[in-house]
């Protein structure tokens, strides 16, 4: 093929493509767990996001060939592999993001909580990574369960004297993904165009979507209420139990993730008025940790906006997560204090 030929032996051209390559303006972003059911379709869109400049791709299993693959993709990010916990320092220095989805995910009949055991040793060896290699990086947490795995991370930080609370946010943009998507259908509008703030955690009663802030303004009837509560907090096990036993959401997940992500790189970059829901350490309730609206910005998260108005049938709800919310974030605590 001469055309290809003469490309490759012309040094010119290749160097010119390695400046460009190293000189690419962006961000640094580290993918940890790349290589399972969200961290592949997460990397390959994170592949096609123009705000990043650099991708390390990290597993346990399989990152040379998930690696090797996305690296042909003609977008501008510079795609690099790194496999085993020897590699992770090189995987994790110079990071600006940091985006987490290792672990084992529920099968049916299984509870967020019932992941705890597994999920907590490794959230608790990669955070002991950022701690020591880019203690400065803004964390994105899908490892489940959220309510937990979200505290264990910031007493790792605190324990290693690096703990920036506007820097560590849960992701919980899957269920508000989730509830866009199940109110649009029942408003018969599309979904791009609704916003439903969910607060509280990312498991069971702790996934609180506000359907009296829904925008567009609208209002529900009993019955709608309670069919999208309902749905919307158990939209995961919809998933697990469709997928008999082959995982959790994945996909969706891998979409809500990046979504989430390029709302951080945004406001990493200095965009004005970038609002996300997310599960960090908040004064929004008596509880340390709490999911609500925030602002992100260059130094992460800016802001946290209060609940603000409830119905009755929210504020009930509200009790229920707080109670379920103290015990994981407690447990989430103990394990790393104990
Ligand atoms: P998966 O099993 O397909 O992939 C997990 C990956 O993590 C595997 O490739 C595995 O090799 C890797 N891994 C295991 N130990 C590791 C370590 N020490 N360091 C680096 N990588 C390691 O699971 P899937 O479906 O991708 O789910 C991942 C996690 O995300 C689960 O905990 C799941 O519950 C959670 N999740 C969270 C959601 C959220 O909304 N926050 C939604 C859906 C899932």
């Amino acid at each position: 093929h001469p055309p290809k030929l003469q490309m490759e032996a012309n040094s010119s051209w290749s160097q010119a493509n390695c400046r460009a390559k190293g000189g690419a303006p962006g961000f640094k972003v580290a993918i940890l767990g790349a290589a399972g059911g969200i961290g592949q379709p997460l990397s390959l869109l994170m592949k096609m996001n123009p705000l990043v400049s650099v991708l390390h791709l990290y597993d346990v299993v399989n990152t040379p060939g998930v690696t090797a693959d996305i690296s042909h993709m003609d977008t501008g990010a510079v795609v690099r592999g790194f496999l085993g916990a020897p590699q992770l320092e090189d995987a994790l220095t110079g990071m600006d993001l940091v985006i987490i989805p290792a672990g084992v995910p529920r099968k049916p009949g299984m509870t967020r909580d019932d992941l705890f055991n597994i999920n907590a040793g490794i959230v608790k060896t990669l955070c002991e990574g950022i701690a020591k290699c880019c203690p400065r990086a803004v964390i994105n947490l899908i490892s489940n369960p959220v309510n937990s795995t979200v505290p264990i991370a910031a007493e790792v930080f605190k324990k290693a004297g690096t703990y920036d609370p506007k820097r560590l946010l849960g992701v919980t943009m899957l269920d508000v993904v989730r509830a866009n998507t199940f109110v649009a259908e029942v408003l018969g509008v599309d979904p791009r165009d609704v916003d439903v703030p969910v607060v509280g955690g990312h498991a069971g009663v702790t996934i609180l979507p506000l359907l009296s802030q829904v925008k567009p303004a609208c209002s529900f009837t009993s019955e709608e209420i309670n069919y999208l509560t309902d749905r919307i907090q158990n939209g995961g096990t919809e998933v697990v139990e469709a997928k008999a036993g082959a995982g959790s959401a994945t996909l969706s997940m891998a979409y809500a993730a990046v979504k989430f992500a390029d709302a951080c790189l945004r406001g990493l970059r200095g965009d004005a008025a970038v609002v996300e829901c997310a599960f960090v350490a908040s004064q929004v309730t008596e509880l340390p940790f709490f999911a609500s609206k925030v602002k992100i910005g260059r130094n992460g998260v800016d802001e946290i906006y209060p609940l603000g108005p409830l119905s009755e049938y929210e504020r009930v709800g509200l009790e229920k997560a707080k109670k379920e919310l103290a015990v994981s974030i407690q447990k989430g605590i103990s394990f790393i204090r104990k």
